[in-house]
């Protein structure tokens, strides 16, 4: 098995006249935690967008490394391959959105793996045991809007791991909460990624989050200007 989870090379990305990416290397190991900071604008969502196969860079290459089988390179593969893998082997956790506020918590979680072929009277128990290990038993059945700020981000942690995602892409998924809250949210997420041996990549702009993960990359002008570990 590679070390190396996620493999970028040379990845350029230009909006119009903005250079969002402009050479970018990068290389995730297995069960890191690597929180990618910068100031606005500097490209964090596009790369994380990128890694992710969500977007499709200009130039350079994201190569994938499963746990099991062969390497894939992302950035070689079509829109419903892309598409596919993201549903399959990737998590998100974004701010906010992607959670639907017409379905119940269970539902919610439940619906990511309903989508890859799981039979509703499998996923439905699967789905409330991710929302136990989170802290959720008891509100499986409240719609997303019955839910404060940080339980919705527990529930889409839980929606996140409930395929059985390898790594996990957060865009500042403690952007909106309070710190105590934002704390709750990222024992949450670093329990479910790298305390299971998964990987975890977060976008932040909080220090307190980057400080809680192995390793922080530091984006400037669309470029990694330091990655260190953290102590
Ligand atoms: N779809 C798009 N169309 C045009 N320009 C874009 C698009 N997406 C991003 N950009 C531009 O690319 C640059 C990088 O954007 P990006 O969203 O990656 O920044 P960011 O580091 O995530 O910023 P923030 O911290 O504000 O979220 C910015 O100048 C932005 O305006
Ligand atoms: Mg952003």
């Amino acid at each position: 098995m590679n070390a190396f989870v996620i493999e970028a090379h040379a990845l350029a990305k230009t909006f119009g006249a903005t250079r969002a990416l402009a050479g970018i290397d990068l290389a995730v190991q297995r069960g890191e935690a690597v929180a990618i900071m910068g100031a606005s604008g500097s490209g964090k969502t596009t790369l994380l967008h990128v890694l992710a196969g969500i977007t499709a860079p200009d130039a350079g290459s994201v190569t994938f490394h499963p746990s099991a089988g062969g390497p894939v390179e992302v950035t070689a593969l079509g829109e419903s391959a892309r598409s596919r893998l993201r549903r399959e082997r990737f998590g998100f956790v974004f701010q906010q959105g992607l959670l639907i506020p017409e379905l119940t918590a269970v539902e919610n979680v439940a619906l990511a793996s309903m989508i890859n072929g799981v039979a509703k009277k499998d996923a439905i128990p699967h789905a409330a045991s991710w929302l136990a290990a989170l802290g959720l038993a008891g509100m499986e059945d409240r719609r997303i809007g019955e839910l404060s700020g940080g339980q919705a981000q527990r529930v889409a942690i839980a929606r996140a791991q409930a395929t059985g995602a390898e790594i996990v892409f957060a865009d500042e998924p403690t952007g909106a909460l309070d710190s105590h809250t934002s704390a709750e949210v990222m024992d949450a997420l670093l329990w479910s990624t790298t305390g299971q041996g998964r990987t975890l990549v977060v976008v932040t702009h909080d220090a307190d989050v980057a400080a809680r993960c192995t390793r922080t990359v530091a984006v400037r002008d669309g470029r990694v200007v330091s990655s260190a570990v953290d102590a």
